[in-house]
């Protein structure tokens, strides 16, 4: 049979990442590329004791369907989590979960824009967010970063000038703390610079938070949402860097006409999240699990970062990198000359792989850019990774 596909479906491309992904089983390869937690965090021993425990006491329930908006457990547990560790405000009304926060990523582009209208991201932004953009036909505006994210200046202008030829972005989406791609990390008074703007403009924000327990360096900076006095906030959490990314359970906190519109969408995407990742998550934090393997998951990956960024230090010549104070990535830019797209297949063939900073972007992207994820590799593997890299450009610019 020859299948015919829908127009929508030529604008949808696997993403770079996906590709990546052959490369890194090829023997000897130190790959870069992924964003994998590494599987050494995953708390296997202690999740299968919690598996006997919910298969011994509520098999009937976590194996059954469960309501659309979540378990009302872990959501009771959730408003109290968030409370206390985030100094965020809400009643489980506020809360939905979700089949990993992609599924949210997925959603609010179809919930809050039409085809055709626009977005505000950061630029280089979250690439589930771009595919989840290009999907549901919705277009973006990149605001550029600096090493404190978002420049929100430039948004003002932005939103101004998008003003003044009568368009409204329909949310500015945002990764503040330890973004993905860019490491970058938003400080306190830039974070209450972007909600003024969003009040000025009334633009609701979607905060993305997948990071934000993952600190391994510097103060702790309040959320978006635990800053936000007129409901501009919807806000999006995870159970995948802090517990295992293959439960996919995440969480969206909102307000109750959000979520009421979310939830008729859910409806038709998945009926209802996960009911035995959902119980597996809510024993993970009643049993204070949770508090033993975050601290576990920070030393592994600081002692990580500071590996890559001493290698860099060491290493790297003509090129600047983030810093970043948490999270799983950092972001390199080389010289402006550079593209780091075309040099991915020296760098193939010098056995290490890297994803080019293009494919965080909608629209001129900066070619010199690359994102390293310095969680997975070994140690070893991290600082030889390093030092290929650095012979792979030193190489490339001596061709141009
Ligand atoms: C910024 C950002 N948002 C969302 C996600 C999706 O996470 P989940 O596993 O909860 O779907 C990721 C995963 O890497 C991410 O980096």
């Amino acid at each position: 049979m020859k299948f015919e596909f829908s127009d929508n479906m030529k604008n949808l491309k696997s993403s770079e990442i996906r590709e990546l992904l052959k490369y890194i089983h090829m023997p000897g390869m130190i790959s870069f590329g992924g964003g994998l937690p590494n599987p050494e965090t995953f708390p296997s021993k202690e999740l299968k004791d919690i598996l006997d425990d919910i298969m011994d006491n509520y098999a009937s329930s976590a194996l059954q369907y469960g309501q659309t908006e979540g378990l009302p457990e872990l959501k009771d547990q959730l408003a109290e989590y968030l409370k206390r560790d985030e100094n965020i405000n809400v009643a489980p009304e506020n809360i939905m979960l979700t089949t990993g926060s992609q599924q949210a990523l997925y959603a609010l582009p179809i919930i809050f824009a039409n085809p055709g209208e626009y977005v505000v991201t950061e630029a280089p932004t979250y690439v589930g967010m771009l595919s989840s953009l290009t999907a549901n036909q919705v277009k973006s505006v990149g605001v550029s970063m600096d090493d404190e994210g978002m420049i929100t200046t430039e948004l003002e202008d932005k939103l101004r000038d998008l003003k003044s030829r009568g368009t409204k972005p329909k949310f500015i989406y945002t990764i503040p703390t330890f973004q993905n791609p860019a490491g970058y990390t938003m400080p306190l008074d830039r974070r209450k610079h972007l909600l003024e703007i969003a009040e000025q403009y009334d633009i609701p924000i979607i905060e993305d938070n997948p990071y934000g327990d993952l600190r391994y360096s510097g103060q702790k900076i309040p959320t978006l949402k635990s800053l936000d006095k007129n409901e501009m906030v919807t806000y999006l959490g995870t159970f995948s860097k802090i517990m295992a990314p293959g439960l996919r359970t995440g969480f969206t906190v909102s307000q109750p006409e959000v979520l009421d519109e979310f939830n008729k969408l859910k409806q038709a995407m998945d009926l209802a999240t996960n009911s035995l990742s959902q119980y597996i998550a809510y024993e993970y934090i009643r049993k204070g699990i949770i508090y033993k393997q975050i601290p576990k998951t920070i030393d592994l990956y600081r002692k990580k970062r500071d590996i890559m960024l001493e290698a860099l230090d060491d290493y790297m010549e003509d090129a600047t990198w983030s810093r970043p104070d948490g999270g799983m990535f950092l972001w390199v830019k080389l010289s402006k000359n550079m593209d780091a797209f075309k040099m991915l297949k020296r760098a193939i063939n010098n056995k290490v792989a890297y994803v080019t900073g293009s494919a965080f972007y909608h629209n001129e992207p900066e070619l010199n850019t690359m994102r390293l994820n310095f969680t997975y590799s070994s140690d070893e593997d991290i600082k030889e990774g390093i030092k290929r890299l650095a012979k792979t450009i030193k190489e490339e610019k001596q061709s141009l």
